[in-house]
């Protein structure tokens, strides 16, 4: 029996599947690439198209379920279909489907799943990807959800820096823009991580800082260490700085993270990555952004830098780059549909040698235990953006989270992925609270669902509970 597979996160692929997504990505490049393009196409280098098609897919239909703007995303995903030889529907203007007259995503999910072979979702809520796979009997692709995550902007961002660069390993990112409401950026961190390259944050304005739950999981699970704000104290648009251990394993021997910055700057910056403000996430809507040009780019360790931007841009970088050799955006944009073909052939088995079960790793095992508690009773998802807040979709959700047993235990919403640091644990039997332990998921025990858990003590209080012998020598305190 086959397993069903989505992909809400960039995480859902272990790094040897992204690189089969690429191998056979290429593959599509070299058989159908067209290369009549050449000598017309501006810039320094031959923009790469998929000029032909497979016939592996036919007979195979995409749903596309747009609830959000959308240009490549959408029409990369249909055009790499219909080149794999199946077809497409499409829904994307939620003022002309049934969500204008009330219906919840989860139900439209269900149905579609009868009448594709898979779904692409784009939703505004984080965690949408997440909730609609839940109730899909079909793969679900997240074309991005929120500020959570675009797991596929992701793969053709790795898949234009292995072309533009040979490698992803030991490569020197620097990352501008929204960082905190770029969902492009999350995903793309977790993958830079996972494949061994360094990471320096530039937001575009104050408050556009990574969100700290993204910044902890790149620290304590995806290796990386964070360098000294003295070490770039100079660099007044840098706001944070990793360096990935060459091995997880070699975590401990590696020099410190200050002379690894040191040495792994020196060789210049690889890679500058752009976004812009995302300004449907702010309530503010106007705000001073930097801008990344050709005297942003004239520092010498830009040199060989490559200039990538999952698009729009919309004055963030400079029109004049655009003939520049280190321009590599409209070519990151045509990759779209080789490497989504590439996703959709190995998620629908197009290819019995190139079909995602058949990979030992399969998506990475669940390393957390997970927690559910009834949704009228205490602590919520922190995120006010995320889909268990909405009101149509609320209902179909779970109040379940990941409980993350670190010295300070976290609680992650199972749906956007976002933490919760501090909180009370309340026992069922007893009413009493106490702070939340890691002790909770230790191996062997069941005492995770003893517990309710609760956002703070006034909220322990409206539902019956006292606190307990040490949350109430902390108040007393
Ligand atoms: C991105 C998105 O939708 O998150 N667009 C895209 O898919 N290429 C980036 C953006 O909108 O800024």
């Amino acid at each position: 029996m086959t397993t069903l597979r989505h992909v809400t996160s960039i995480n859902d692929l272990a790094n040897e599947e992204v690189d089969r997504v690429f191998d056979l990505a290429r593959r599509f490049l070299a058989e159908l690439g067209d290369t009549r393009l050449k000598g017309r196409a501006r810039g320094r280098r031959t923009s790469q198209r998929i000029g032909r098609s497979a016939h592996t897919g036919a007979g195979s239909i995409l749903a596309n379920l747009f609830y959000e703007p959308s240009t490549r995303t959408r029409l990369s995903f249909e055009s790499a279909m219909l080149r794999l030889g199946g077809g497409t529907i499409t829904s994307a203007d939620p003022a002309s489907s049934s969500a204008a007259k009330g219906e919840s995503l989860a139900d439209t999910v269900r149905v579609v799943s009868s009448y594709a072979d898979a779904i692409v979702i784009r939703h505004p809520r984080d965690g949408a990807a997440k909730l609609a796979a839940e109730y899909a009997s079909v793969p679900v692709i997240n074309g991005g959800d929120g500020a959570h995550e675009h797991p596929t902007q992701t793969l053709c961002d790795l898949f234009t820096l292995s072309r533009e660069k040979n490698k992803l390993k030991n490569l020197n990112v620097v990352i501008s823009g929204d960082l905190r409401g770029s969902r492009t950026i999350h995903s793309f961190v977790y993958a830079l991580a996972r494949f061994g390259a360094n990471i320096m944050l530039m937001p575009g304005a104050k408050g556009m800082e990574l969100p700290a739950h993204v910044d902890w999981r790149l620290r304590n699970e995806f290796h990386c260490r964070p360098v000294p704000k003295e070490k770039y104290a100079r660099e007044s648009a840098v706001d944070a700085a990793y360096v990935t251990a060459d091995e997880p394993h070699q975590l401990s021997l590696m020099a410190s993270p200050e002379m690894e910055f040191d040495v792994k700057l020196k060789k210049g910056v690889d890679v500058v990555y752009v976004t812009r403000f995302q300004k449907e996430r702010w309530a503010d809507q106007k705000q001073d952004y930097m801008k990344v040009d050709t005297n942003f780019l004239k520092d010498k360790r830009y040199k060989r830098s490559s200039v990538l931007h999952p698009l729009p841009r919309v004055g963030e970088l400079d029109i004049a780059l655009d003939k520049n050799r280190r321009a590599a955006y409209f070519q990151q944009a045509s990759y779209g549909v080789p490497v989504r073909m590439a996703l959709i052939s190995m998620l629908l088995d197009f290819d019995a040698d190139h079909a995602l079960e058949k990979f030992e790793s399969g998506f990475r095992a669940g390393k957390y235990a997970i927690y559910e508690q009834p949704r009228k009773i205490g602590i919520k998802c922190a995120n006010p953006n995320c889909i268990v807040h909405d009101p149509q979709e609320g209902a179909y959700t779970a109040n379940r989270f990941q409980f993350i047993a670190s010295e300070e235990p976290r609680l992650r919403c199972f749906y956007c992925e976002t933490d919760i640091e501090n909180f009370l644990a309340g026992h069922r039997r007893w009413r009493h609270y106490e702070a939340a332990d890691a002790g909770l998921a230790a191996p062997g025990t069941k005492r995770l669902k003893d517990v309710i858990f609760f956002a703070d003590a006034a909220e322990a209080k409206a539902a019956g509970y006292s606190p307990g012998r040490s949350a109430a020598k902390a108040a007393n305190a």
